[in-house]
């Protein structure tokens, strides 16, 4: 499956999948993460010179768009019809979501395949007919067996369940446990983040139970070929979209060069479905599975997931209209560590406009071509390697070498850190070779050098947003005196920028955004005082002297190891400034052991020692934590090993 030429033509296609939606008027910034991030790998890829196949679409069968339709007294045929509209256009066209093709599981070309994949699942004797009795959450389309229920609740969404009994054709997950298991095990790839790998197996060693893939009093869905009292239950259903677009039936050349999918992108509650249930059905059916799955996490708001169902949601539209497609797209990407959950607040979106966008970015632009104007008469001037000061060329290839190995582990807020991390060495040239003092002192070609270094070091940032941002890029581009779009991602090299060309400054990229905007909430954002009331970290108040019984310190860590047989563990050697010592902790899903050694820790050193499998632990260190988001406190500049923290 692995190692297909890429970019070959005629070879492999680069397939990658977003999860089907479900149709409601209302998508909020949640669902549309995942799009985003689906969009900017594509575009990755596609910048890279693959040939790409993006696909997303809309899950429309199954008893909760039923009764919706009902609710609103029109058939779900025309309620479907409706929302879908709406969601291609305006939601997915206005935050740019480039997708190769768009699934409806209305469709005839995918109803073919659901009947297709049932009849021979049936004749194969994979699927029999049988009865279910047990619980149904309708809103996530899921049943659940008694001992699931938390509190007699869906465990996923924690809404009402309801009681199910009818006949039901099984599908047998059971005779291919091992198998799945088996193939989790031998490809550590195939589910990521490896957190969620984990809680795959657990979830198949927790024990499999052939799934009911029938309801006979669900009318809006795909009948069962041969037997038309029967809808084909809509996970089933919904999951085969992704061959659907591959070409299955209809075109085996397609199909030959798209499936295996390179990539499911899904948010960690369907993962379930999409590393279990899904690659068993492709088993069943004796086709390739996809490359890897990869469960993302949720964007949260107050600490819980945004949901329609909760009232918590932020329209995507009214953030666009506020801000602009390329400040959400940022924000969404790069706010949040990918695989993790994280916050969504209108405070923080502001500040990743107005300070990596506006500040470190547009004014960056701004500066270069005000200054290139002043000392070069607008046109990009030679440069002169022997007066680079700046090493601009080799600060450009290790920005490239970071970008790509983030991408291509889809640590997307990583890459952009990457391209950041430039930006801050380009707006540090300007203080340390100041233009201004070399144009006085006359020394003319280290001038030309810097302004040089600038403006193709604000090139290279271009190409390298190309997947990102959809303006910006663009009109970075127009600005250096380079109208075309960037062409490939060889671009991202020092150097290509030819003196001569004429720069044409135009507006400034990011304007800031002031604070009495800032203050109205858009589209249902909690506000400051809301925030304070629901402060979950606020607990009884203590004297100084209870703070005064922890001994905390700095020290350094001096070395790291995992813990074997342990996925959460960390073995620590640190130094507290007198002695050794070991620190067992609990941060692997978030650490690798190379990231901390030599990195200064807080320890609280009068904690009582404690055995962790087998291991003496004498202290712990100090680690923020939200949601899925987990920190190691640093000080903020170094101290001696052994320091006093209070
Ligand atoms: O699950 N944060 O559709 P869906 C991050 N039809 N991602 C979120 C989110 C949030 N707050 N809320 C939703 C379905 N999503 C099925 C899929 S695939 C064969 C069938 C993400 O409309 C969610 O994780 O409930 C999922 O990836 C996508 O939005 C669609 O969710
Ligand atoms: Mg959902």
């Amino acid at each position: 499956m692995a190692g297909q030429p890429e970019g070959a033509p005629g070879g492999k296609v680069w397939y990658i999948t977003t999860p089907i939606y479900y149709p409601s008027d209302k998508l909020h910034i949640g669902h549309a993460y995942t799009t985003v991030a689906a969009d900017a790998l594509a575009r990755y890829h596609r910048l890279q010179g693959q040939e790409v196949l993006f696909v997303t679409g809309t899950d429309e069968h199954g008893q909760k768009i039923q009764r919706r339709a009902e609710a609103e007294g029109v058939p779900p045929q025309v309620f479907v019809d409706r929302i879908v509209a709406a969601i291609r256009d305006p939601l997915w066209q206005r935050l740019g979501i480039s997708y190769d093709d768009f699934i409806r599981t209305t469709e005839e070309r995918h109803v073919r395949v659901v009947q297709e994949a049932f009849r021979r699942l049936y004749d194969q004797g994979d699927i029999y007919k049988g009865h279910y009795e047990g619980w149904y959450c309708v809103p996530d389309e899921t049943f659940w067996r008694e001992s699931k229920l938390v509190d007699g609740k869906c465990p996923d969404c924690g809404r009402p369940v309801e009681w199910v009994r009818e006949e039901s054709y099984f599908f047998r997950l059971t005779r291919y446990r091992d198998a799945i298991y088996q193939h989790i095990t031998a490809h550590p790839d195939f589910i990521q983040p490896p957190s969620r790998r984990n809680e795959m197996l657990s979830f198949i060693e927790s024990g499999l139970e052939d799934l009911s893939i029938s309801r006979p009093g669900v009318s809006w869905g795909i009948p069962v070929p041969f037997d038309p009292s029967h809808t084909v239950y809509v996970w089933f259903d919904a999951l085969l979209n992704y061959i659907t677009a591959a070409g299955w039936l209809d075109d085996p050349a397609r199909f030959a060069r798209t499936w295996p999918a390179d990539l499911h992108l899904v948010g960690k509650e369907i993962v379930r479905f999409h590393t279990v249930i899904w690659p068993v059905m492709l088993m069943a059916l004796g086709l390739p599975l996809p490359r890897q799955v990869f469960g993302h996490g949720w964007l949260l708001i107050d600490n819980t997931k945004m949901s329609k169902s909760r009232g918590n949601v932020v329209d995507p539209l009214a953030l666009l209209d506020r801000y602009g497609v390329d400040a959400v797209r940022y924000f969404l990407l790069r706010e949040v560590p990918f695989g993790s959950d994280g916050s969504y607040t209108e405070e923080a979106l502001i500040l990743r406009i107005n300070v990596d966008l506006a500040n470190d970015l547009g004014n960056l632009l701004n500066r270069t071509l005000v200054m290139l104007e002043r000392f070069a008469g607008g046109v990009i001037p030679p440069y002169h390697p022997e007066a680079d000061r700046l090493g601009l060329p080799g600060v450009v290839a290790e920005t490239v070498a970071r970008y790509q190995e983030a991408m291509e582990r889809l640590a997307l807020s990583d890459a952009l850190a990457a391209v950041w991390g430039l930006v801050r060495v380009l707006n540090k040239a300007i203080e340390d070779e100041s233009p201004w003092t070399l144009a006085r002192a006359g020394e003319q070609g280290r001038l030309e050098t810097v302004l040089y270094g600038l403006a193709d070091g604000l090139r290279v940032v271009s190409v390298l947003l190309t997947p990102f941002l959809l303006e910006a890029p663009g009109a970075m581009r127009e600005q250096l005196g380079i109208p075309e779009p960037a062409g490939s991602l060889a671009e991202a090299r020092f150097g290509l920028l030819a003196p001569g060309t004429r720069t044409r400054r135009g507006k400034v990229l990011f304007p800031r955004i002031e604070e009495t905007r800032a203050a109205a909430p858009a589209g249902g954002t909690p506000g400051k005082e809301a925030k304070q009331m629901a402060d979950p970290a606020a607990t009884s108040e203590i004297g100084i002297e209870d703070v005064h019984r922890l001994d905390l310190r700095v020290a350094t860590v001096e070395a790291a190891e995992v813990v074997e047989g342990a996925d959460r563990l960390l073995k620590l050697t640190v130094h507290d400034g007198e002695r050794h010592r070991t620190i067992v902790s609990g941060i692997r899903a978030h650490y690798r052991p190379e990231d901390l050694v030599g990195r200064q820790v807080v320890l609280v050193a009068n904690l009582k020692p404690a055995r962790i499998r087998g291991i003496l632990s004498e202290g712990m260190l100090l680690a923020g934590s939200a949601g899925d988001q987990l920190a190691v406190v640093t000080p903020l500049s170094p101290l001696p090993d052994g320091a006093r923290v209070k």
